[in-house]
């Protein structure tokens, strides 16, 4: 599929006039995704991986590509494939920890991968036996997840010894080594990556080999439903933790962000099937791409519609119940809408481009689901009115 594949409307509306959408559209706004990432590569003080499995929609890969990304953090045959195919020069880093062993040879044979994560002995034995030492083993270090909303240092990372051991014996077998971690998804605290690369120092002087980068991850937030802190906040404090290296202060800086790119660039529109008293049923759910919601918990933001016009009677919170038969399939916050909307009406859940299609499910014959492409930018219906 190619970004040409998919249909354009002018507007939100115009694609509600045109079409009175039944079931979700994913609306995506191209020049948003390729702005963003533009912005964000040109600002990370180093290389930006896209962390592919957030949004792996090709149209994305390709905006996001448009935008300058050039590097992508796969983490499965399917994902290097996926990249590969649309952009053959693509360079793929295997990121996820564990890896079978005929993945790993379709990696390394079939597209040149030769950075691989590992936090593990076993998983660094395998890799040897596997491929043998011309790879880099990038050793995936846990730190503090404080602050974030995803905690990532539970099933993944190695603690300090474990890292400083496996760096160390990366460069006995002669293999080239990096150090990664994550700070965790949508982190709040800037002040994180200062902490996070302290320890990544206190690894390296353990560990006391030459090292070529050091990945500070992905968990860069977005503004959902509140106040998170500007993007150069972040750049800053990775700035002053990367100048406190001491003699690795010149190491390359990788990043791998997800959600930060993502999510801006798309929203979802349903549409409401039922109004019961301050309920509504909506199209779309937690076994969705609404699971997100579920897991975070938050308000993202919204724009109620009435055919080709914004509602805007009375702000109310509603209860959101999703489509299917289930009844774990209602939303753990309310929506705050106008109280004038009704059966027929929709919703477009704005900045929904991260952890939403990427998790769907047809779960109860809840699957069909549409992409479309929005000229302009993301809120224009409501300036207009
Ligand atoms: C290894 C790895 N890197 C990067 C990311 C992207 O993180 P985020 O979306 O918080 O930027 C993820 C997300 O789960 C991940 O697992």
């Amino acid at each position: 599929m190619s970004a040409r594949d998919l249909n354009s409307y002018t507007s939100v509306s115009d694609l509600i006039d045109r079409t009175s959408p039944d079931e979700p559209v994913f609306c995506y706004w191209p020049e948003a995704v390729r702005a963003r990432a533009s912005d964000f590569v040109s600002n990370f003080p180093g290389r930006t991986l896209y962390a592919v499995k957030c949004n792996p929609d090709p149209n994305m890969l390709r905006w996001l590509h448009e935008g300058g990304v050039r590097h992508f953090d796969t983490a499965s045959r399917a994902e290097i494939a996926l990249v590969r195919d649309l952009f053959p020069d693509a360079h793929c880093y295997f990121n996820h920890p564990v890896k079978s062993r005929e993945a790993l040879r379709f990696a390394y044979d079939l597209h040149g991968v030769r950075d691989f994560v590992v936090d593990h002995g076993g998983e660094f034995d395998k890799i040897l036996e596997v491929l043998g030492s011309e790879v880099l083993i990038e050793v995936r270090l846990a730190v503090s997840n404080r602050g974030a909303t995803y905690d990532f240092s539970t099933k993944f990372g190695a603690g300090h010894d474990v890292a400083a051991g496996l760096l160390k014996r990366t460069g006995q077998v002669g293999a080239n080594a990096a150090l990664s971690f994550h700070v965790g998804s949508h982190s709040l605290r800037p002040e994180a990556f200062v902490d996070a690369i302290a320890e990544a120092k206190a690894v390296f002087e353990a560990a006391n080999v030459t090292v070529r980068y050091l990945n500070v991850g992905g968990g860069f937030p977005v503004d959902y439903d509140g106040q998170v802190p500007e993007i150069g906040q972040y750049f800053d404090a990775i700035r002053r933790g990367h100048a406190q290296l001491g003699k690795w202060s010149d190491l390359p800086l990788y990043c791998e962000p997800g959600r930060y790119l993502a999510a801006h660039g798309m929203a979802i529109l349903v549409q409401v099937h039922l109004r019961r008293e301050n309920a509504l049923f909506i199209n779309d759910g937690v076994f969705g791409s609404l699971s997100e919601v579920n897991v975070m918990k938050f308000e993202p933001p919204l724009i109620a519609y009435g055919r080709a016009r914004v509602l805007r009677g009375e702000p109310v919170p509603f209860k959101i119940f999703g489509p299917t038969c289930d009844p774990q399939d209602e939303l753990p916050v309310t929506f705050t809408l106008p109280d004038d909307i009704d059966e027929g009406d929709w919703i477009l859940i704005e900045r929904m481009g991260a952890y939403s299609n990427a998790l769907t499910s047809d779960f109860n014959g809840f699957g069909g689901r549409t992409s479309v492409v929005i000229e302009g930018v993301p809120g224009m219906d409501l300036e207009a009115g």
